[in-house]
């Protein structure tokens, strides 16, 4: 019934995302595309007047219901001129703008009052001149501010100290002159940046707790000083002299054009030539590429690929309310979270703070349509137990899924890492809600695609904690668009099902399987597959079994189990109930939905009986602050 409930949603929502072009914010986006009919960028962007702003405009973002458009996002895409007034203005529940890296010039645009909701503001790297706003305080939630590169003069108003919620700020190479506001109420400031400015000296106490890049170029004289000696602008910004290698500057121009002729020339030549021998030797018009010429040709499709990859577009899922685009994931400062089976994965951190996982897949073998298709199951998958998808982005070239971020980290890092003398142990109680929570999450999974969608690629890297410390699954579905990996390659080893000879073969029984691992792992404390010290290499699944067949022993738990009282019992009672999920034979293997009820059985009986406390009391605050970390 419940599982209806769900299926029935998501076909609703999914009808919605596909028929809902009509619940666009048609005033918002009439002020864009006066916006982009005035200032003409140089890259094109695909704002088409009868598609819809929030699915698919480059660089806008809608709130959730579609209603406001609440981002917007034009790094480098070649804007030019002012920015005419009473257009941007209109988009009333603007939260970022981001104009970064064009060639806007004019003063600060005075609409902006408009903009109350604005917090993020980026308009670094362009050719704005004249004075700052002389009241900050209009934008209260403005969080992080850069108007940094550009051309602004005048003083700097002392009403940005009522921006309480200022993280960062930077004015950086401006020609901003008078006095240095008086930020010192500021406590939320992280970030300052007032370098090469004409700003008087001293440097305020405040500032100093900054990196001193932070107030580089200020001059530390007495303000009376400062009519006597301007210092020169910065150089790089300086109008070029009108003389080169002493020829006049109509005859210098006259010259570059002329060697741009000379090699578009060439370089078009060259291309021709290698067109017309490749043409030669295939016999029809295929296009060098190794990968397409083993499929045979270049598909439709392709071309369209490569045309959106023009317009950098990550497709996004319904509700997801991320407002970044492809360029800013590529700058964004990213730091390897892990290698796994079918990709590396990257913790983005974005402008704004926010921070994702991004997963690059390597060796897909789907084609875009199959791709997609399995994204949109994927993607259509919500559940607190399941990570969610948010976009994914599909080119020739590179296959991307971006995932919200759990700092927690993976239960194989709670479980593995540090284990050392700074060591977190992990807690009886947080592993049951692990189990419990991963197992409802894959017994969600399996009811996807008409009860056929199978996981995949359980394995402990692949459950997180999320924020109440219940497991979350991540990685689904993937072998179904993947290259097979046939076993020896693959580091799932130690948690493949024995009738699973390629990835491809994996079934909702397998999943079991590589569940009931888990299981093992998080109740003995050992990796699937690891050495003793004699160099031998252990399979857990046999280990366990060798242990058991001696005698039902506590010397398959975990030590770090040892400390807590009271759950020997429930520790069996798991064990059990993993060795039942890594039985050879599939067909004897619980199903998932069978296991959220045993183990939520074990759980209960605790919950109604003693809570299991550490032995001694100075281990009970261990629990309280996990780190930061995967
Ligand atoms: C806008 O989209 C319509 C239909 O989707 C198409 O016919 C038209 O050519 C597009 N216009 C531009 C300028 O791309
Ligand atoms: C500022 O942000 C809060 C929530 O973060 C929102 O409720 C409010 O409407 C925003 N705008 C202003 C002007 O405070
Ligand atoms: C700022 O620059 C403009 C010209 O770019 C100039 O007219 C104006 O006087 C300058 N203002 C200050 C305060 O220096
Ligand atoms: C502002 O922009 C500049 C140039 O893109 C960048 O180097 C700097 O880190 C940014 N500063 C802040 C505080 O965002
Ligand atoms: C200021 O300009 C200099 C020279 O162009 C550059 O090296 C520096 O990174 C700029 N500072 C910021 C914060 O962008």
């Amino acid at each position: 019934m419940e599982a209806w409930r769900i299926c029935l949603c998501i076909f609703f929502s999914l009808g919605l995302l596909f028929h809902g072009g009509n619940a666009d914010p048609v005033q918002d986006k009439r002020a864009l595309l006066e916006f982009l009919s005035i200032m003409r960028p140089t890259r094109s962007l695909n704002w088409n007047e009868s598609s819809s702003v929030c699915k698919t405009w480059t660089g806008v973002t809608c709130n959730q219901d579609g209603s406001r458009v609440i981002a917007v996002r034009l790094p480098g895409v070649g804007l030019n001129g002012q920015i005419p007034p009473n257009t941007i203005s209109r988009l009333s529940a603007l939260r970022v703008l981001s104009l970064r890296s064009n060639r806007i010039s004019g003063q600060f645009p005075a609409d902006f009052v408009e903009l109350k909701d604005l917090a993020f503001l980026y308009l670094q790297y362009n050719d704005f001149s004249g004075p700052l706003p002389s009241d900050f305080s209009v934008w209260k939630n403005l969080t992080s501010v850069n108007l940094s590169n550009n051309g602004f003069n005048g003083t700097v108003s002392d009403s940005l100290s009522r921006l309480t919620r200022l993280q960062s700020l930077s004015l950086a190479n401006n020609s901003l002159s008078g006095d240095i506001p008086d930020l010192s109420v500021l406590s939320t400031l992280q970030h300052i940046d007032l370098s090469n400015n004409n700003l008087n000296g001293p440097i305020p106490n405040w500032l100093q707790r900054f990196p001193s890049s932070s107030y580089e170029g200020i001059r530390v004289i007495p303000p009376r000083d400062l009519s006597i000696s301007q210092p020169p602008r910065d150089p790089t910004r300086q109008k070029p002299k009108a003389h080169f290698l002493g020829l006049s500057k109509t005859l210098f121009l006259l010259l570059v054009i002329a060697v741009c002729i000379v090699a578009v020339s060439a370089l078009a030549f060259v291309l021709a030539v290698c067109y017309l021998r490749r043409k030669l030797r295939h016999g029809d018009g295929m296009i060098s590429d190794n990968k397409l010429q083993k499929k045979g040709g270049m598909s439709p499709e392709k071309f369209v690929s490569r045309m959106e990859d023009a317009n950098n577009r990550l497709s996004f899922f319904e509700g997801c309310n991320y407002s970044f685009d492809l360029e800013d994931l590529l700058r964004a400062s990213a730091e390897v979270l892990g290698k796994g089976t079918f990709g590396t994965t990257y913790k983005a951190v974005l402008e704004d703070a926010t921070s994702v996982a991004v997963k690059r897949l390597k060796d897909v073998a789907a084609g875009k349509r199959d791709f997609e298709q399995q994204m949109e199951i994927i993607g259509g998958i919500k559940h607190e137990n399941v990570v969610e998808l948010k976009a994914y982005y599909y080119s020739k070239d590179e296959k991307l899924m971006v995932y919200d971020y759990f700092s927690l980290g993976s239960v194989a890092s709670l479980l593995h890492g540090n284990r050392g003398e700074n060591r977190i142990p992990l807690d009886w109680e947080t592993r049951m809600k692990i189990a419990i929570g991963a197992a409802k999450g894959i017994s969600r999974i399996h009811e996807e695609n008409n009860g056929k969608l199978v996981h995949g690629n359980i394995k402990s890297s692949n459950i997180f904690l999320n924020s109440e410390r219940n497991g979350c699954v991540s990685d689904l579905g993937l072998t179904a668009v993947m290259s097979p990996l046939a076993p020896p390659i693959s580091r799932q080893a130690g948690y493949r099902a024995p009738e699973v000879t390629d990835t491809r073969k994996s079934s909702q029984l397998s999943d079991v399987y590589s569940f009931g691992v888990v299981l093992l792992e998080l109740l003995t404390g050992k990796s699937p597959i690891h050495t003793t010290a004699g160099d031998e290499i252990i399979h857990l699944v046999r280990w366990v079994h060798s242990v058991v067949r001696e005698e039902w022993t506590a010397e398959v738990f975990d030590i770090e189990l040892l400390r807590y009282t009271n759950i020997e019992e429930e520790m069996v009672e798991m064990l059990q109930i993993a060795m039942s999920c890594v039985v050879k034979a599939p067909d004897q293997r619980p199903r998932m939905s069978d296991l959220v009820r045993l183990m939520e059985n074990v759980g209960n009986r605790r919950a109604a009986s003693l809570e299991p406390k550490p032995k001694s009391e100075n281990e009970a605050s261990e629990t309280s602050t996990p780190s930061e970390q995967i």
